[in-house]
């Protein structure tokens, strides 16, 4: 095993996050150190590589924890009251001195944690995070939640894990699509915070994302900003939502056919964009995050017959504005990110004209 532990710390909250190699066969010794009772539930999907779930339960079975392996179907349609409903009374044996585990991407990692949020008012949650996206991005910060029919994320708690175990050998198996999913991430951790990370990122090979120590430093990234604002109240916490603003209309605009990645990649171009005049980022800084992106294989313009004028309707419906203007993070310069409550929906409407 070779791995390094990063300590995550907040109000009220205070857990490990190990990364690493080899790290699955041993989740039960590591459990171990946060978990009095000896019941777990093994929350998982069923894309999540079998022979990773198997050797994560019998470590967990060598530790003297008896296990109830719970699958829900692959997809983001998991992430729903029906699922939370049918995981709960899958658990009769669980009882507060229990642990939830997820193993997979966010879809586990919100479902699991929403569960082990709610069954008898809150019990343990571990995360084994099985995706790039998972790693350095929705296994930190507690936030938990499943869907409504009426929009994403609507319904949720924020519930930090006790213990998050990223063994990097497991994304091996992920397609290159879904490695891109949190290489974006990645970049947008990078502009707001990070321009040395940036820089290594620009000129560096794009093995990138089965770097141990990348991931180590954008959990630390992750980690630092949620630390300090872990319920969203001084603001540092929106800085994450570089990108997303114009992301996330693309993304209902498409009607979530185009990955949330690569919609937040067109929305991070746009950001960019609207940076140039409202903090002063340099233009050709600005082409260095179109340049980094292409060269991951994100898109940085918008295609496929996707309706501007849907995608400013989505974004009208979903912001707040005041006086016009919506509260927008926009980035001085690589490296610094800061909320700006200048920007207006003509912005918006220019950056993406030039989209
Ligand atoms: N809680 C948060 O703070 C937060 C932050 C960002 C995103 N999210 C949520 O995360 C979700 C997206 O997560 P995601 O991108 O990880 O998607 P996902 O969980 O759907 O995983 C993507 C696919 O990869 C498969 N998979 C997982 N691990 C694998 C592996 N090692 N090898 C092969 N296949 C594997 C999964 O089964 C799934 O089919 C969304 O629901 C989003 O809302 C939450
Ligand atoms: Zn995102």
């Amino acid at each position: 095993v070779n791995s390094e532990k990063i300590r995550i710390r907040g109000p009220g909250f205070c857990y490990d996050v190990h990364v690493g190699r080899g790290l699955i066969g041993h989740v039960g010794q590591l459990a171990r150190a946060t978990v009095r009772g000896n019941q777990a539930a093994v929350i998982t999907d069923s894309n999540v590589p079998r022979q990773l779930v198997d050797e994560a339960v019998a470590s967990l079975a060598a530790a003297d924890l008896q296990v109830t392996k719970i699958i829900v179907p692959a997809g983001e349609n998991s992430k729903s009251f029906r699922a939370v409903e049918r995981v709960c009374g899958e658990m009769p044996a669980l009882d507060r001195t229990s642990v939830v585990v997820g193993i997979g991407g966010g879809v586990v990692g919100d479902l699991s944690g929403f569960v082990a949020a709610i069954f008898h008012r809150g019990i343990p949650h571990m995360q084994i995070p099985t995706t790039l996206l998972a790693m350095v991005d929705s296994a930190i910060g507690g936030k938990t939640g499943v869907n409504l029919a009426t929009g994403k994320n609507l319904v949720g708690a924020v519930h930090h894990p006790s213990l998050v175990i990223a063994d990097m050998e497991v994304l091996t198996t992920l397609p290159e699509r879904e490695l891109r999913q949190g290489m974006v991430e990645i970049v947008k951790h990078a502009i707001i915070r990070d321009a040395e990370m940036f820089a290594l990122l620009s000129t560096s090979s794009l093995d990138f994302a089965r770097d141990d120590k990348l991931i180590a430093r954008n959990i630390r990234i992750k980690a630092a900003i949620v630390s300090s604002d872990d319920r969203d109240i001084s603001g540092e916490r929106a800085l994450l939502n570089f990108g997303h603003t114009i992301g996330h209309g693309i993304e209902r605009a498409s009607d979530f056919r185009i990955p949330h990645g690569e919609c937040v990649s067109l929305g991070i171009v746009a950001a960019c964009q609207i940076s140039i005049k409202h903090a002063g980022l340099p233009i050709n800084q600005r082409d260095q995050v179109i340049d980094l992106l292409q060269k991951i294989g994100l898109p940085t313009r918008l295609q496929g017959g996707i309706a501007r004028d849907r995608v400013l309707q989505a974004i009208a419906r979903d912001k707040k504005f005041e006086n016009g203007a919506v509260r927008f993070v926009v980035t001085p310069s690589i490296g610094q990110a800061y909320l700006s409550r200048e920007v207006t929906m003509k912005d918006l409407e220019n950056a993406l004209a030039a989209l």
